[in-house]
């Protein structure tokens, strides 16, 4: 199966249902976000798992370490196979989820927001440049037991080079070269992004919002293969 994660995003789950079993055979699996799950909880994440592919379950945990901890206990009968949290709540947070996660399924930390620029972060009192941040984090990350980083293309490299091989790195923000880029500034194509060293590819739009979802998934697939 491919590295290919499809994004979701539709609050709908009839039209969900129906992409991912186009989708079958096609991706290696999916990509679940809050608006999904939020609208549709257990129940919907369950119908999903059902058409067999393996669920990114995209939560963006950040909260106390106990409850943190708590959360991804929740999560584990429902048998994802990565669950994100954010490496900005810190070495504590992120050892407790590990722990709680008994390595039943891979924690993934999100380092600094690409919707955040530098004036931003400025903001909300963090002065330093991006990808410093972007590669301190992604280290206490690794020290503290998450498997890997969600990182954006431009990242790959540092990131790769900062935390050696077996680090995952899972990447949204590419884009076929035959497709639009819609609201993504800075993509890769699938081929350039594994090439550059990302481990999973996070693909939404190009699959989702084309005219035939299972032949768009299928060139992917053939690009990569
Ligand atoms: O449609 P598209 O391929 O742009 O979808 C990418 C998915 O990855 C969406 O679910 C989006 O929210 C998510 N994402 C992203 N860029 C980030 C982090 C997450 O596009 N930096």
């Amino acid at each position: 199966m491919n590295q290919v994660f499809c994004a979701i995003d539709t609050p709908h789950l009839p039209d969900a249902l129906a992409l991912i079993e186009e989708l079958r055979g096609k991706v290696g699996g999916i990509k679940l976000g809050l608006e999904f799950f939020l609208a549709h909880g257990a129940a919907g994440y369950c119908a999903v798992a059902e058409k067999g592919l393996p669920i990114f379950l995209d939560l963006k945990l950040h909260d106390i370490p106990n409850t943190v901890a708590g959360a991804v206990k929740s999560l584990l009968p429902l048998q994802p196979a990565f669950i994100t949290v954010h490496a900005s709540g810190g070495a504590a947070m992120m050892r407790a989820a590990a722990d709680a996660a008994q390595k039943k399924t891979k924690l993934l930390a999100v380092t600094v927001l690409t919707s955040l620029d530098k004036t931003d972060l400025s903001a909300v009192g963090q002065e330093a440049n991006t990808q410093t941040q972007v590669v301190r984090l992604a280290r206490l990350a690794k020290e503290n037991g998450m498997d890997g980083v969600i990182c954006s293309p431009e990242e790959i490299s540092a990131l790769r080079t900062a935390l050696g091989k077996d680090f995952i790195l899972m990447v949204p923000g590419i884009r076929p070269a035959w497709a639009d880029a819609n609201d993504q500034k800075r993509t890769l194509t699938p081929r350039q992004a594994i090439g550059a060293g990302a481990s999973y590819l996070v693909i939404g739009r190009p699959i989702t919002k084309a005219e035939d979802p299972a032949q768009a998934a299928q060139r992917i697939a053939a690009e990569l293969a």
